[in-house]
């Protein structure tokens, strides 16, 4: 069970490396006008995205959905795991948005500049903090 919860949370580090990396790509490549530094952007991110994040969130799902069944379904009966599930729904949401705003890039569409990028990479800084203390202090 231990050697399970810790594949879970070295999986879940690694998603946010890429969570809090890729919007700082998106901040650089927004600000980027010159086509080298666009293309070598579009390769960063295209790694990053498919060879780091996405394998991350879903060892994360499996090795959490290892550990439910594992203690026995019974604390998926807690307030704080509910908040906690609702919470991975919107960093879920928040990943496949990053995928959409990574094809933009990749096609010269984006519109949005360097700020909305920079307020954007804050979500899952706020998501982190909040699942950590659920999961630690679980208040509720
Ligand atoms: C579908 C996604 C997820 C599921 C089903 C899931 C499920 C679980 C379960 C059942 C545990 C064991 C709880 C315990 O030992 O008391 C756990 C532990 C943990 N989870 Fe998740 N989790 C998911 C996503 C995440 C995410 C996204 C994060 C971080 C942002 C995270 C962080 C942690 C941490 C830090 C622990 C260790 C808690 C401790 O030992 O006190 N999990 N998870």
């Amino acid at each position: 069970m231990l050697w399970i919860k810790s594949l879970h949370i070295i999986s879940m580090v690694t998603w946010f490396a890429g969570l809090f990396y890729l919007p700082r790509l998106f901040v650089y490549h927004a600000m980027s006008d010159d086509d080298v530094s666009k293309e070598r952007f579009k390769i960063m991110e295209r790694k990053l995205f498919h060879g780091i994040m996405t394998p991350g969130a879903a060892l994360t799902v499996l090795f959490g959905l290892w550990l439910i069944i594992a203690y026995g379904l019974g604390i998926g009966t807690g307030g704080w795991f509910h908040a906690k599930m609702a919470l991975v729904v919107l960093l879920i949401a928040y990943h496949v948005w990053c995928g959409k705003l990574l094809k933009d890039f990749k096609h010269d569409r984006n519109r949005r500049s360097h700020v909305f990028y920079r307020w954007f990479n804050e979500f899952p800084v706020l998501v982190l903090v909040a699942i950590v203390v659920l999961v630690v202090v679980r208040p509720f």
